[in-house]
């Protein structure tokens, strides 16, 4: 069976509002994948994966889940697939236990199969303890534990996660990461995972794409991402805050191929060759008497890359519009 999620020139505008939610995204992803989905809030990653899950029609384009087309064979689709969204409907009143049972039920297993299935999947979200206890009373944590456990009732060929760690604390995210993990290798299950944490989708994921206000920006494995910014990032903080409009100018004007982007309180440039433009950056500050608080030279990580793209994205937009 076919685990593929193929996506061509996907277009959705929600009429309220006149939203472009998602503009003419492509991609693929591989029969068995663990593919990433990383992007700000507004995005669009949610409204795709209501298109992909089939509870919402594309404005325009095609997608095809598991072989079969969203629009023509919703269905069949939804034979193949398990969707935790990022609001789920849980009834509060029930025990944890009942409602995997009622998951089961729903998805055509008899009572016992029922009892069975949901008995594995409480041990598989380590929830046996909490299983009699009202969902009502959950933490977060284990509110995001059973709604996964309640996508892997049916054991799809692929699985769709929208947001699962938001909002989590680190030790919950860590147990949902490794089942997940888990997932891939052992079961081969194909997941499409959304996220707005970086190191999440470096973790995870085999191939990432990058969504920013509707529009897939960038698309590699996380070393390609990595190594399509250039070599190295110098941060830099300035002992004065109000000199740092001045300080941003100045490298902007004397270091012209370089690209400069503010953090915070951090100045950052994406440099070539790290120690040479080190002293540079050092000389000019030091010529117009700007005080260095700190400077470090790095890598660049996967949230570095994402400002750094943005930011492009946002130029092109302005001098489009002037
Ligand atoms: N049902 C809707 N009606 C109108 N606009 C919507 C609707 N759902 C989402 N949007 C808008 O579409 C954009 C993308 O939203 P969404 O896909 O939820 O982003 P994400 O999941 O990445 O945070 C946002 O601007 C959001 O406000
Ligand atoms: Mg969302």
């Amino acid at each position: 069976m076919n685990g593929k999620i193929v996506v061509e020139n996907l277009t959705k505008t929600f009429k309220k509002g006149n939203v472009k939610a998602v503009k003419d995204v492509s991609f693929n992803v591989d029969d068995g994948e663990f593919f990433a989905f990383l992007g700000p809030n507004g995005a669009g990653k949610s409204t795709t994966v209501q298109i992909l899950t089939t509870l919402i029609n594309a404005s325009s384009g095609k997608a095809e889940v598991a072989g079969h087309d969203v629009i023509r064979e919703p269905e069949k689709v939804r034979r193949y697939i398990g969707v935790a969204l990022q609001e789920t409907g849980v009834d509060p009143d029930l025990t944890g236990r009942e409602m995997l049972e009622l998951q089961a039920y729903i998805f055509g297993f008899n009572k016992e199969d029922g009892k069975k299935r949901a008995q594995q999947l409480l041990e598989i979200v380590q929830l046996t303890e909490a299983a009699g206890r009202r969902i009502g009373n959950y933490s977060g944590g284990m509110r995001r534990r059973l709604d996964l456990a309640l996508t892997l009732v049916n054991e799809p060929k692929i699985l769709f996660l929208d947001e699962p760690t938001t909002g989590l604390d680190p030790s919950n995210r860590i147990a949902i990461w490794e089942e997940l993990r888990r997932l891939n290798k052992e079961n081969g299950t194909t997941i499409f995972l959304t996220t707005q944490y970086l190191e999440e989708a470096d973790s995870l994921a085999d191939r990432i794409s990058i969504i920013n206000d509707g529009e897939i920006v960038a698309t590699g494995t996380p070393k390609e991402l990595k190594a399509q910014i250039g070599n190295d990032l110098i941060a830099l903080a300035l002992k004065d805050q109000t000199q740092q409009d001045r300080a941003v100018q100045l490298l902007q004007q004397q270091m012209q191929d370089m690209d400069v982007i503010r953090k915070d309180e951090k100045i950052l440039v994406y440099v070539e060759e790290g120690t040479k433009e080190l002293l540079e950056v050092v000389r000019i500050f030091d010529q117009e008497q700007i005080g260095i608080e700190d400077i470090q030279l790095s890598s660049p990580t996967l949230d570095d890359i994402f400002l750094k793209i943005t930011s492009e994205q946002k130029e092109e937009v302005k001098s489009h519009g002037e």
